[in-house]
């Protein structure tokens, strides 16, 4: 038995005891940190001795039968009061009539997605592989949206991997603290010491602003002992608890009411990563890019991802701020190539978040896509390979002088469905 085979176990060793569970108020099926299974009924269970020898025996068939993955009989069943303690502050998900609560290792919580903000609208640059050319993306879109008169808040959450901020912001003009700063402070309550001196203006900017939140300021001082403590949960004085996510959007906001930006561009960190799963479904974006270069890396990647959303059930919230955007797109055979990055990209999205539409079901009633439809979510907002682009330190150097008819041709389609998307009126303000 291996870790993908306990769940369908646990799962057939309860289907044919539907009358017990019919019994029992609920059931949570508790897979430990090391990948145990153990269940956790109501306490009312313990006190009626048919429903005890109901559970000792499924206990020792979980014994049986899960081998390592399961736990000694005589420990295999807890009794707890109330199911939503034992579902709190971990990813849980129906299992037929029970549920799975799964304690992982990981402050990530891709499983579990917070409502879209009604503030400015926040958009976030993922990959889930790296080095494609997000961070460019985002720094030209930045100045785009800029350059249409917008007050852009650009956010460099690649913490392990800073760079952003250096293809907006020549190194004197960046701020004396980052986001790692402001991180550490919040632990002890000092977050307002370096809140209003954390963000830069870029000067490439002439018609609106950019507005730039560094990883670390101008002195990264001791980065890694400050990034290996961004993670922690800080308490209030009641003796709360705030996760670290939770902290990055009170520093949002905080931002936000100082700054005022029409939109809030954030640079994920790439890959299943704890980090990226903050920025892609904690910090409330409305729209999430997902970059994609047609490779097998970047397919079976996603693949993993939506499978872990439908399971979870979160594909639904998820699904509808979804956007792939094409990577880099060669500069030879740019429609050929254009077209096969489409078809796979259509072929992830209709394997796992398009809904099936039923033999003579009204279309209209379901989302779904077709290939070539120019406004679904999975037809690419391209990018294009451009040799002036392939040197990222030159790359504010390059702003400065760009030509928008460049921008256009090689970014027009990402910059413009950004800025289609920041000037929609949000479905919170209709
Ligand atoms: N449109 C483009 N045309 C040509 N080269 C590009 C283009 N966009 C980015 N590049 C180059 O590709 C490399 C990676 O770009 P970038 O740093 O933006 O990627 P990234 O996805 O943010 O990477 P990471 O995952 O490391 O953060 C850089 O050398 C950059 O100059
Ligand atoms: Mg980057």
């Amino acid at each position: 038995m291996t870790f993908d085979e306990v769940l369908p176990k646990v799962r057939e060793i309860l289907a044919s005891r539907e009358g017990l569970l019919k019994a029992l108020d609920w059931m949570v099926v508790n897979r430990d940190l090391n990948g145990r299974i153990s269940l956790v009924v109501p306490d009312a269970a313990s006190a009626d001795e048919h429903r005890q020898g109901q559970l000792e025996e499924l206990a020792s068939t979980l014994e049986s039968e899960l081998g390592p993955h399961g736990l000694a009989a005589d420990r295999a069943i807890l009794y707890e009061e109330d199911r939503e303690p034992v579902l709190a502050n971990a990813p849980h998900y129906p299992l037929d009539r029970v549920t799975v609560v799964d304690r992982l290792l990981t402050e990530g919580r891709w499983g579990a997605v917070e409502g879209a903000t009604e503030g400015a609208k926040r958009v976030v640059f993922y990959s889930i592989k790296g080095g494609v050319g997000r961070s460019t993306a985002l720094a030209v879109s930045a100045w785009w949206l800029a350059q249409a008169g917008s007050r852009v808040l650009v956010l460099d959450m690649d913490l392990e991997s800073p760079g952003l901020s250096s293809t907006l912001l020549p190194e004197t003009r960046r701020p004396a603290y980052g986001i790692t700063d402001w991180l550490v402070e919040d632990l002890v309550g000092n977050g307002d010491a370096v809140l209003d001196d954390m963000v830069a203006t870029s000067e490439l900017s002439r018609e609106g602003e950019i507005m730039v939140v560094p990883s670390h300021g101008q002195d990264p001082g001791e980065y890694v002992a400050k990034l290996g403590r961004v993670w922690m949960p800080s308490r209030n004085q009641e003796g709360g608890h705030q996760a670290w996510y939770q902290r990055l959007d009170r520093m949002i906001t905080g931002l936000e009411s100082q700054w005022q930006p029409d939109v809030i561009l954030i640079d994920s960190r790439s890959g299943i990563d704890d980090i990226a799963s903050a920025c892609v479904t904690d910090l409330r974006a409305g729209l999430v890019l997902l970059f994609a270069h047609d490779d097998a890396q970047t397919w079976t990647g996603y693949s993993l991802l939506f499978r872990y959303w439908a399971q979870t059930q979160v594909i639904r919230h998820m699904r509808e701020r979804l956007q792939i955007a094409g990577a880099t797109l060669p500069d030879v055979d740019t429609e050929t190539r254009f077209d096969e990055l489409r078809e796979r990209a259509w072929d992830l999205f209709s394997e796992h978040l398009y809904d099936e539409i039923p033999a003579g079901a009204q279309e209209e009633a379901y989302w779904n896509f077709d290939d070539r439809d120019e406004g679904a979510p999975h037809y690419p907002w391209a990018v294009r390979w451009h040799r002036d682009f392939t040197a990222l330190t030159s790359l504010h150097d390059r702003l400065a002088g760009i030509d928008p008819g460049q921008v256009r041709q090689l970014f027009g389609p990402l910059a413009e469905g950004i800025q289609r998307y920041v000037s929609a009126r949000s479905v919170a303000n209709e």
